[in-house]
Parts: C-alpha cells; sequence; structure tokens
C-alpha cells in the first residue's frame, strides 16, 4: 500500500501509521511531500534527507526495517504508484493538506502524491484521506464533499476524548486506529466501542 504525508499539522500520525503498517508486516511505499519535510522538522524536530537516503533515514528513525518500506521521489512516474498496472490497491494520505486535498480533487496529478490518488480514484481503489485544518471554508468542504462521493474514505484528524486519554501517543493512536480499522487490517490493540 502507500502512505504519503503532506504538509498538514499532525505528522506524527503518519509516522505512527508507517510504523504500525510495518509492525504488521505490511510493505510500504511512502512518499513525502516538502511540505511535509517542513512540518517533521517543525513538530518532530526530524531532517530528513533527501530521497536517495530516505529509506534508511526514516526506517532507522521509526525502528523498522527497511525492507518493508520504500521512499520515492515525487516525480518518480516509474514509480509503481504512478500506475494502476501496478496494482497497489489501498493509500492513506497522512496528514493532508488542504492544498493536496484540493489538487486531488480536481485531478491535477501534479507530483506522484497527487497522481498515485488519481490512480486510486480511476481504478475505484481505496483512498483514504486525513485532512487537517481549522476551521474549514467552504472550498475545504467542497473539496471532501466532492472527494467523498467519488468513494475516497474522509478521516478528518479530530481524535475523541471519550476514552479518557492521558498522553499524546493515546490520542495520537486513537486516530491511527481508526485509519487502522477502514483498512481492514487486524487491530487488536484499538478500543471498541461497547466493547
Ligand atoms: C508547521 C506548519 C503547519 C501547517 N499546518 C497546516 C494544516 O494543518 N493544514 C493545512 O492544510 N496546511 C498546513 N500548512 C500549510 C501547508 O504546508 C502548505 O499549504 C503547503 O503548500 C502544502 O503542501 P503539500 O500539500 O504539497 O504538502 C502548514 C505549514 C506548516 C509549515
Amino acid at each position: 500500500m502507500i502512505v504519503a504525508l503532506t504538509g498538514a499539522s499532525g505528522a506524527a500520525y503518519g509516522l505512527r501509521l508507517i510504523q504500525r503498517l510495518a509492525t504488521a508486516g505490511i510493505f510500504q511505499h511512502i512518499l513525502l511531500s516538502d511540505a511535509a519535510r517542513v512540518v517533521l522538522k517543525q513538530e518532530s524536530g526530524l531532517a530528513l534527507p533527501d530521497t536517495t537516503s530516505l529509506t534508511p533515514a526514516l526506517s532507522e528513525h521509526l525502528n523498522i526495517s527497511d525492507e518493508l518500506m520504500r521512499c520515492y521521489a515525487l516525480d518518480d512516474w516509474f514509480s509503481p504508484a504512478a500506475s494502476g498496472s501496478a496494482g497497489i490497491k489501498k493509500m492513506v494520505v497522512i496528514p493532508c493538506s488542504m492544498g493536496t486535498l484540493a489538487r486531488i480533487s480536481s485531478g491535477a496529478s501534479d507530483n506522484l502524491i497527487e497522481r498515485a490518488a488519481d490512480v486510486m480514484l480511476k481504478e475505484r481503489r481505496q483512498l483514504i484521506l486525513v485532512p487537517r485544518e481549522t476551521p474549514l471554508s467552504t472550498i475545504h468542504l467542497e473539496n471532501m464533499l466532492k472527494l467523498s462521493r467519488l468513494g475516497a474514505h474522509i478521516i478528518p484528524a479530530m481524535p475523541g476524548f471519550y476514552h479518557r486519554p492521558r498522553t499524546l501517543d493515546e490520542i495520537i493512536d486513537f486516530l491511527v486506529n481508526r485509519v487502522l480499522d477502514h483498512l481492514d487490517f487486524p487491530n487488536p490493540e484499538a478500543q471498541k466501542w461497547g466493547g
């Protein structure tokens, strides 16, 4: 599957999802926008190298095997994410900026994240978007409505508090668990309502 991080606040959600999927043995194609790198630096103090050495740097930071992930440059049009024929079935954009959301909803396909999302939509495969912004403008809401009608799952970065989180990690996991539920991966760690 594909995991893309863009320049909305909440880089930690993306990093946690990558970690959880790797722990489950899922191979991931990882895409990072330039703005995602800026946010990662700001929010996690994590300065990542360019794409050529990104895979080992990210896997080391997350303490996961580099055999379970591969990072691509955003103009790598020969990568599997760029074509429906590669057969990738699922994609998550987490966090998803309003800019990327708008460009996906317009079909811009101007970088590999937008192209990969466009492929998911045209192939009727699973696309999960985790948008983060507040307040939301009418443009943001219309873009989300359009993408929802096209079959994308909109899972906004809106953690609940009814499970009484005590740490930031628990708040992050709440949202990541919702994403994992929608991906249909076994997720015994998730607290179920009424469970
Ligand atoms: C620290 C920081 C936080 C940001 N938070 C958000 C946000 O929560 N939502 C959003 O849509 N954009 C946010 N932005 C702005 C985006 O990064 C900017 O619009 C960028 O062009 C998005 O590019 P991308 O979609 O290619 O990642 C933030 C930028 C920075 C530096």
